[in-house]
């Protein structure tokens, strides 16, 4: 019998929809959820109250590896009210500004910060298994896990979902800006030559552009193995 805790990996790029359906996942199967990028954009917030902007040079580039090396960063509550600090804070909110969303896909494609933030999400999830969504997750981190989802969606429709979750939490968005700011980070995030955003090997793709937030959860949850779960197209 294999022993190991069910792992779940979910990558995807921004907008597809991974935070909500692994957070969801997580509460289906009562597994522990851990959000790599909030890892990522913690890091961000750190070096830009640092000064640190998105053009690095050698000396910053050092600085946000010091950063990360030295992040205390911990998750509490449960997946849907997950919150997060840094050293403390509570940076929950602070760390979904647009302006932490570009410097996190700029800080993630430095070598270091990645390494540093791949050993504390395998120490993090190993032990205890969990649902863990990111970029690297099924093709890095834990290249073993029970399963690995890609979770994508059409460029449009992830544009759509990242400008209403921008305006319902009251900031001032513009189209044309989320669009622009979205395919730099999709492009950022890969064709960096670290860990680029990829379908890990034997990930089940799933487009979510025409499926609600329950068929998502449904379908992932179907696909773990030895899990029953409802037909999502039966009423
Ligand atoms: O999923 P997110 O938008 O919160 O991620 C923030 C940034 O961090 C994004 O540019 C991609 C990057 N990231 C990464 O490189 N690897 C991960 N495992 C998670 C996020």
């Amino acid at each position: 019998m294999d022993a190991r805790p069910i792992l779940i990996a979910i990558d995807g790029p921004a907008g597809a929809g991974k935070s909500a359906t692994a957070r969801e996942v997580a509460v289906r199967l009562g597994l522990p959820y851990l959000d790599t990028g909030a890892m990522y954009r913690a890091v961000a917030l750190l070096a830009s109250r640092s000064g640190l902007g998105s053009e690095l040079d050698g000396a910053g580039r050092a600085a946000v590896v010091e950063i990360a090396r030295r992040l205390d960063v911990r998750f509490s509550g449960d997946p849907r009210r997950q919150r997060v600090s840094v050293g403390g804070e509570d940076v929950t909110e602070a760390l979904r500004t647009p302006a932490v969303s570009r410097l996190a896909s700029v800080v993630s494609a430095i070598p270091e910060v990645r390494r540093e933030m791949v050993r504390r999400q395998r120490e993090l999830a190993a032990r205890t298994g969990g649902v863990v969504e990111g970029r690297d997750i099924g093709t890095v981190v834990f290249p073993d896990a029970t399963l690995k989802v890609f979770l994508t969606a059409s460029p449009e429709v992830r544009v759509r979902r990242r400008y209403d979750e921008l305006v319902a939490r009251g900031v001032a968005a513009v189209w044309e800006s989320v669009a622009a700011e979205q395919r730099e980070r999709d492009l950022r995030d890969s064709t960096r030559p670290d860990s680029p955003l990829r379908p890990a090997e034997g990930a089940v793709i799933v487009d979510s552009s025409r499926l609600s937030l329950a068929q998502v959860v449904d379908a992932v949850v179907a696909l773990v193995p030895g899990v029953c779960a409802p037909n999502p197209l039966t009423p």
